[in-house]
């Protein structure tokens, strides 16, 4: 997401945030400078923000930072006899509207997701009942480290929120996943969680069936043909309806993005279990949102064994799937809203708008992929809106996938509103 979009994004949401307190929670890691800037961040918006370190964050940068940034004590030890507030632990993380960890280590991720509580941070984060969000930062061996992986999974199962760290080149000198994301975007996050509460549930009542992710067509017991989706725009647009108030499921496909918490999630690999999935569900469903990237082709057989390897040139036979989103389109009720994706590389609009009348919808999402920040595996979007009572196309700028899920979602709550109108 561009700075400016951001600080736009940040100036709309300040109106709303003012008298919101976070509690900022910063570990060890060398980008613990960087919450200084979170801090800044969020204090613009409107948010009053507190801090807590641990010890091996006073090494890094010193708590005077963030007592003259915050304008508050800052609590390293709770025992300690200068602390104000003898149970601060309580106090800190029950008063809060949200509680952020910039930067958090590997350490302090898996000490969380054991309920360790041997510092003022950890017993911090028992004692909260408001929102977690935490931006890890790490070298990218420790990022990958099986201990790591498994627990973020918990922590994220037991509702934490996340900003994935970007990939890079580290302070370490080497390069990969694991560091700090930009502060902007973290401060957007907590933005997005702050206001949650604020969001109006204009699609309460509303039943919201979304496809994820990429399918994996099989060629033998170990090959496939696949893409790169990583489910993050469908992932993305289930959490913004969840929060609007709507019944969600998902059918995911081939995910690497963090499934969002309060949504169902029923697996289907391929574009055939997709379908069935999808037909079974489509049932319940007011709204169904295609998200997935169902690959248009499969192996026209599966070869029970693995295929061997030979000299000669390999022929594979390909055969089309099922178009499931077509599929609804031609059955559709009366009532149920349907929205498209079209990834495009060239004549993105006059694509789009063939698949919006061909395959019977009522709205389209175009992208094109070319361009940065858009299409698959990218946390951000930059999206074209096309629907079915509207002329002109709706030109959206770089976004994060979360935000341009909001868009969507204005434009579903619109038609809505329009069908019953209709009646
Ligand atoms: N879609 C689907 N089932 C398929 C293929 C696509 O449900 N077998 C859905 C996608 O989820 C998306 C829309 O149809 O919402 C358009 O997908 P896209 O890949 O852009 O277009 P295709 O119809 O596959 O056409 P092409 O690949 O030729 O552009």
């Amino acid at each position: 997401m561009s700075s400016d979009v951001l600080k736009d994004s940040a100036e709309a949401a300040s109106a709303q945030l003012g008298g919101k307190r976070v509690a900022l929670g910063v570990s060890g890691g060398i980008a613990a400078y960087k919450a200084a800037e979170v801090l800044r961040g969020l204090q613009r918006a409107g948010c009053t923000v507190r801090v807590g370190m641990t010890k091996r964050a006073c090494e890094f940068v010193t708590p005077l930072t963030f007592r003259a940034l915050s304008g508050a004590h800052v609590v390293v030890d709770d025992y300690a006899p200068d602390n104000p507030d003898p149970i601060a632990h309580i106090t800190f993380s029950q008063t809060v509207d949200l509680f952020l960890v910039v930067p958090a280590t590997a350490n302090i991720i898996a000490k969380f997701a054991n309920g360790i509580g041997d510092d003022f941070l950890t017993s911090t984060y028992l004692a909260s009942n408001a929102p977690v969000l935490v931006a890890p930062a790490m070298n990218t061996t420790m990022w990958n480290h099986p201990a790591t992986r498994r627990n973020l999974e918990r922590l994220r199962a037991d509702g934490v929120r996340v900003v994935e760290p970007d990939a890079g080149e580290m302070a370490c000198g080497t390069f990969g996943p694991g560091r700090l994301s930009e502060p902007e975007r973290i401060v957007a996050a907590a933005l997005e969680i702050l206001s949650g509460g604020a969001h109006t549930r204009d699609l309460s009542g509303e039943r919201v069936l979304i496809t994820a992710g990429a399918t994996r067509e099989e060629i033998d017991p170990v090959r496939f043909i696949s893409n790169r989706s990583s489910g993050r725009m469908g992932f993305a647009l289930a959490e913004a309806a969840r929060l609007r108030g709507a019944e969600v499921t998902v059918v995911a496909g081939v995910t690497s993005a963090a499934v969002p918490s309060n949504v169902r999630v029923v697996r289907a690999l391929s574009a055939e279990e997709m379908r069935g999935a999808v037909i079974s569900e489509v049932e319940k469903a007011t709204v169904f949102i295609a998200a997935a990237a169902v690959s248009d082709y499969r192996p026209a057989t599966r070869s029970a064994g693995k295929i061997k390897k030979s000299g000669d040139a390999l022929t594979l036979k390909l055969e089309p799937t099922p178009d499931v989103l077509a599929e609804v389109g031609r059955a559709r009720r009366n009532g149920l809203l349907l929205v498209g994706f079209a990834a495009e590389t060239d004549k993105v609009v006059e694509h789009a708008r063939e698949k919006l009348v061909g395959k019977n919808l009522d709205a389209i999402v175009a992208n094109d992929i070319t361009r940065d920040g858009a299409g698959f595996d990218t946390v951000t979007n930059v999206i074209t809106l096309l629907a079915r009572d509207r002329e002109q196309p709706q030109e959206l700028p770089l976004m994060s996938k979360l935000d341009a899920a909001h868009r969507i979602l204005d434009e579903v709550a619109r038609l809505r509103k329009v069908k019953a109108k209709e009646k």
